[in-house]
């Protein structure tokens, strides 16, 4: 793995034996895409899926890019939202693709936030039993997150991201600069999981976070650059240690997804609560709750809440807007695809960067916190 410096291009590589990928960080690096995803242009050639919204802020630099390099391409532009990752959608998709003649060995570019890569790394590990995929990301979440360790997916009527494959992409290209166009309110939704990785294991991140946060979201390219680089090493680390989430190691990515699930769901999965605003509550709410149950210091939960709030993400279920009580919440938990044998695994905290899981959570103490935090909205 290459330490990054400063603002400069950088590699992390997700080392995976035969499927391993080298993931290139760059402000600017989507002007330079033709040259450097030149290798991966079977028959001089790419497919481009993207979204709508990528269309008139970011498609065009990757289309002068490619033109430049002599690298031809198509275009499949999809409407933009959650509501792409379907199985409509994934229809669609296969196929254009399919009329497009593609190939085992064409490299179809997913160009956008998770919902695109989610969606076109699902059809690549479908279409021909297993084509190769790039991930462009264009939004912090992506970035930071979904573009890196090969979880694809669509979701079905009985929930979210439950159709899918573990498929790891053969490259990611991530460009700071495509944050330049993104909503102020998906950015700061992204920053949520930028968040995540110092409080999973990394005390000293969370205290840069604290410091240079507020630059990251106003725009600075050298905060946006560290947090992204710091972010996938730690992600690509762990999913070298457990690409399928079989040792636990990888769960602790899920830190304040099971609280937050939760939220979403109350909320209809909708645009009334982003993911990553969700997951923003949901680890205030698990650092809250590991200090009431005497595992964390207060003074740690208190600073969690404190720049989760400072960062302008909810940190409370009211702030979340949520009224309902803890019986429904925790019903809504119920329902989370990490139900393992009737029992529902919590990530937990020790202090801040010492996040674990617990199998055996007592769910009525979580009924009980939860009603506790509704009677202070
Ligand atoms: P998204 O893909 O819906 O993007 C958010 C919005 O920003 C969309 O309207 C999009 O069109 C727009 N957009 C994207 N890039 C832009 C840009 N540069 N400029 C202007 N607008 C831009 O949402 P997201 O937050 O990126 O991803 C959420 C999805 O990711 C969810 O479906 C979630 O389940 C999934 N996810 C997957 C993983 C994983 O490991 N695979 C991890 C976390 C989340
Ligand atoms: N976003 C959680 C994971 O990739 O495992």
């Amino acid at each position: 793995m290459t330490v990054p410096k400063g603002v400069s291009p950088s590699t992390v590589s997700v080392e995976l034996s035969e499927r391993s990928y080298d993931i290139h960080i760059e402000a600017g690096a989507l002007d330079r895409a033709g040259d450097l995803l030149a290798p991966y242009a079977a028959r001089g050639r790419f497919i481009v899926i993207t979204d709508r919204n990528i269309v008139p802020n970011q498609l065009y630099r990757l289309e002068s890019s490619l033109t430049a390099a002599a690298i031809a391409s198509a275009v499949e532009v999809l409407p933009a939202g959650e509501a792409t990752k379907s199985w409509t959608m994934l229809e669609k998709l296969t196929d254009a693709l399919l009329a497009y003649g593609v190939e085992r060995n064409d490299t179809i570019i997913a160009l956008g936030g998770g919902v695109i890569g989610d969606l076109v790394g699902f059809a690549a590990s479908i279409l021909k039993r297993g084509c190769r995929f790039v991930q462009i990301p264009t939004t912090l979440l992506a970035q930071v997150d979904s573009s890196v360790g090969g979880k694809t997916a669509i979701n079905s009527k009985a929930g979210k991201n439950l159709i899918g494959a573990f498929y790891q992409p053969v490259h990611v290209l991530i460009d700071p600069t495509t944050l330049d166009t993104l909503p102020q309110r998906e950015l700061r939704a992204g920053y949520a999981e930028v968040v995540k990785y110092g409080l999973i294991d990394d005390p000293a991140f969370f205290a840069w976070c604290e410091d240079h946060g507020g630059k990251l979201l106003a725009g600075d390219r050298a905060a946006r650059t560290h947090a992204i680089t710091t972010s996938v090493q730690a992600k690509a680390r762990i999913v070298g240690e457990d690409e399928r989430e079989t040792s636990g190691r990888r769960a602790l990515l899920n830190l304040g997804h099971t609280f937050g699930h939760a939220l979403e769901a109350e909320t209809g999965f909708s645009d009334r609560l982003l993911h990553g605003e969700a997951v923003a509550a949901g680890m205030a709410l698990a650092f809250r709750f590991s200090a009431m149950q005497g595992l964390c210091p207060p003074e740690d939960a208190l600073r969690v809440t404190a720049h989760i709030t400072a960062a302008g993400l909810p940190s409370s279920l009211r702030d979340a807007g949520i009224s309902a009580d803890g019986k429904t919440l925790v019903a809504h938990m119920m329902h989370d695809k990490k139900m393992e044998g009737g029992q529902l695994p919590f990530l937990l905290a020790r202090g801040i960067g010492q996040t674990f899981l617990d199998k055996k959570v007592d769910l009525a103490k979580v009924e009980a916190f939860l009603n506790g935090e509704r009677a202070q909205a």
